[in-house]
């Protein structure tokens, strides 16, 4: 079965539109792009798309508004082009740790960020392992058909496959973890601990203490990882109680700054992130869960 979607690519997700299409055998149409002289983006899509659907990937790490223009004029010219729908196949979502007006006079920034995606016309949306924390559903966020993917079960096989034990003491930094490594901890059947945590700045978190464990190993789990602070917290902990292997587990790594090189140098045996942000250090595709499910939804012709 072939996918009856053609596939399009904003400039932060072609390596992933292309390892999708590659699994599904769709059709991936050409997006060119450049910027002016003024810094304003031009694009243009190649291809025939007329009365069809298009699946148009693109995710929203470290240049997040950027990125999102460039999506909506891929959008747009699609639907000039007199495509049928739109589905946005947005693997990582900026803006959604901003679930709160935590302090009078900020924006509800992950549902405004909703919107504008909304705002382009884009008919549906899959996204992967998306930061629900207050919100608890994505369609409490988008209110076009949205579905929140997990790599989860991706991640802890490839931990398995790399030597990873199956009886690790699976750790979640916070609350919010608990989706994420409870799901590592059924695909590695071991026990799983959520810890407490508190942000204090940016680049400043503290997590709640562990008590000793007579496992020797230790896989942390979370959705992302981004300044490696949280990560380096819990590392911390997990050694005070004697744990001596420890890996870490993350969908999506936006790894700022220095944050590999102090993850390494803290004795992180391994990191084991997705694709869905293009980044050498990632080791699992999520293109595989992606063709699956837009096969499901979208297989056609054989
Ligand atoms: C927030 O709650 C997220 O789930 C991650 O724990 C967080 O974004 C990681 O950020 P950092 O790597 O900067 O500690």
């Amino acid at each position: 079965m072939n996918l009856d979607l053609v596939i399009a690519y904003g400039s932060a997700a072609e390596q992933l539109a292309r390892r999708t299409a590659q699994l599904s055998g769709a059709e991936v149409v050409e997006v060119n792009r450049r910027l002016f002289p003024d810094g304003e983006q031009y694009v243009k899509v190649s291809g025939e798309v007329k009365g069809k659907d298009v699946a148009v990937f693109q995710s929203f790490a470290f240049h997040p508004d950027t990125l999102l223009v460039e999506y909506a004029l891929i959008v747009d010219a699609l639907k000039g082009m007199g495509c049928s729908r739109v589905i946005g196949v947005l693997p990582y979502l900026a803006y959604a740790r901003q679930d709160e007006r935590f302090n009078r006079g900020e924006p509800l920034s992950a549902r405004v960020f909703a919107s504008l995606i909304e705002a382009t016309g884009t008919d549906e949306v899959f996204t992967v392992d998306m930061h629900l924390h207050r919100f608890h559903e994505i369609r409490e966020v988008f209110s076009i058909p949205a579905s929140n993917l997990t790599a989860m079960p991706l991640l802890a096989g490839h931990y398995l496959e790399k030597g990873g034990s199956p009886n690790a003491l699976v750790v979640g930094p916070d609350s919010e973890s608990r989706q994420w490594a409870s799901k590592v901890s059924e695909s590695l059947s071991s026990e799983c601990v959520i810890l407490e945590k508190e942000r204090l700045g940016d680049r400043q978190v503290k997590v709640s203490e562990l008590r000793g464990s007579n496992l020797g190993s230790a896989v942390i789990v979370d959705d992302m990882v981004s300044t490696g602070r949280t990560l380096l917290e819990v590392i911390g902990k997990l050694r005070r109680i004697g744990i001596e292997r420890i890996d870490a587990i993350a969908t999506h790594s936006l790894l700022v700054e220095d944050a590999f090189i102090r993850l390494r140098d803290a004795g992180l045996a391994s990191l084991i992130t997705t694709d869905t942000i293009e980044n050498p250090h990632t080791k699992v595709s999520v293109a595989p869960l992606l063709a699956r499910t837009l096969l499901e939804k979208y297989g056609g012709r054989g």
